[in-house]
């Protein structure tokens, strides 16, 4: 299982040392919050130029008009940028998708904790190259993982999905094994890794990535 720690609970202070902690990690996960969408705002590609990132970025779009970041977070460098079909609807997810891919990006589309997957129409699953799944209402860091999450995995893969599938919200080395049998790729993960001091995270970084993806 690729793990994709978020930034959202690290020491801002330090971020340097809070990167080095988790440099084993596959990729690192920024979260977007534009005080609108969801009701926090959080920090945005004018500040996060200003840090080196070590590893691959996946910018995690949590706004309305996701439009409007797209090319402030390719300049950053950003691999995948994934944004919430809420935000859109769907035919504006459809174009946006077409067009991160012709910027090159690894599209990527968003639903949230209590969204019917329905709102995943056949095309968006044929654009998508990757599929965020969250696993709690978006917005805040620290919530408890909703197991429904998993279902709308398994019902994605059931539909012939073939992108990568993450998971983002309250996963832990307690349920991150369900997580892979469901199908995931990769999980996001907040408070359970950032909130252990920065010498203990490695290990439970090598921990999290054993987890075996089931081949689907
Ligand atoms: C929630 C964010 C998540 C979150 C993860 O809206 O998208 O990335 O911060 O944090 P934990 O793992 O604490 O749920
Ligand atoms: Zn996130």
């Amino acid at each position: 299982m690729k793990i994709s720690p978020s930034i959202l609970d690290a020491d801002f202070t330090q971020m340097g040392a809070e990167l080095d902690s988790i440099s084993t990690a596959d990729r690192i996960h920024l979260d977007i919050m534009d005080g609108q969408y969801v009701p926090n705002i959080s920090i945005g590609a004018g500040v996060l130029k200003q840090v080196e990132f070590p590893q691959e970025i996946e910018v995690h779009l949590m706004t309305l008009n996701p439009e409007n970041f797209i090319d402030d977070f390719l300049s950053l460098g950003a691999k995948t940028i994934t944004f919430h079909i809420e935000a859109t609807g769907i035919s504006r997810a459809v174009a946006l998708l077409k067009l991160m891919k012709k910027k090159g990006i690894k599209a990527g589309i968003t639903i949230d904790g209590y969204t019917d997957p329905d709102w995943l129409t056949d095309e968006i699953l044929e654009l998508a190259d990757q599929i965020l799944v969250m696993s709690v209402k978006s917005g805040f860091g620290g919530q408890s993982f909703m197991p429904a999450a998993l279902l709308k995995v398994e019902d994605l893969r059931a539909r012939g999905f073939k992108g990568e599938i993450e998971i983002d919200g309250g996963v832990t080395l307690e349920n991150i094994s369900e997580i892979a049998d469901a199908g995931v790729d990769i999980a996001v993960v907040g408070s359970f890794l950032m909130k252990k001091a920065p010498a203990e995270r490695a290990a439970l970084i090598a921990d999290l990535q054993k987890a075996q993806v089931r081949l689907t």
